[in-house]
């Protein structure tokens, strides 16, 4: 199972509070699991990327909620699950049912945090389950990403910093290091197929040291 691209959360039937993330990563994951033979469930958030895989089931969502939703259901029957959408942390805590109109001197918008859904993952996660994370951080980016690791239950994390030229949004190239409980492994700025292929040899390596464990 893997989560790719933004979510997006309504603010009025017009606006929404979103995110640069284009889903290219998520989506070159996904096609790089399927070569491979895996039956993959791809849940994408409002993306403008197409694919045509027949060993790719691709479920559309808007909002965090929605995605949360689809992700709970597809989890227990996954291996694994690769969890690269940006997910938006915060939603409007209500949707206005009109266009908000142009009126006074300011607008404020009251948002409350949505369900972390690599958390809720990581939560309940059986032994023979691998789940990866993303992480795209600005600074100190090896120190957060163990820690995210930690508080939720990841094998390992892809951790990739929007500091590095040509790496994260919208780029169709991508510099990553991983890390686990080990440690990290850096590596140079690929293509994000060859990004994906990276991510996916590691992903098969704890598969099988799970299955053999
Ligand atoms: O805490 P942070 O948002 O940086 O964590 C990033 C990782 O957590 C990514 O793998 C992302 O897909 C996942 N995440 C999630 N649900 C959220 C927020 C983040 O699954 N609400």
């Amino acid at each position: 199972m893997i989560t790719a691209g933004p979510t997006y959360e309504k603010i009025d039937p017009v606006r929404f509070v979103g995110n640069y993330s284009s889903g290219k990563m998520g989506f070159a994951l996904a096609e790089e699991c399927a070569r491979r033979g895996a039956e993959v469930t791809l849940i994408a958030g409002p993306v403008q990327l197409s694919l045509n895989h027949p060993g790719i089931r691709r479920i559309n969502v808007e909002s965090a909620e929605e995605m949360c939703r689809e992700a709970q259901a597809a989890f227990p029957a996954s291996d694994a699950a690769i969890l690269c959408a940006a997910v938006a942390d915060f939603t409007p805590v209500t949707t206005a049912t009109q266009k908000i109109k142009r009126e006074g001197d300011e607008l404020l918008l009251r948002l409350r945090p949505t369900t972390d859904i690599a958390a809720s993952l990581g939560e309940v996660k059986q032994p023979h389950q691998v789940l990866v994370g993303f992480a795209l951080e600005t600074h100190d980016g090896e120190q957060h990403a163990q820690s995210k690791l930690q508080r939720k239950n990841f094998d390992f994390i892809v951790l990739n910093s929007l500091t590095d030229e040509g790496a994260g949004f919208r780029h169709d190239t991508n510099k990553i290091t991983l890390i686990d409980r080990t440690g990290g492994t850096a590596y140079p700025l690929k293509q994000k197929s060859e990004v994906a292929a990276d991510i996916v040899d590691r992903l098969a390596e704890c598969i099988s040291n799970s299955t053999n464990a």
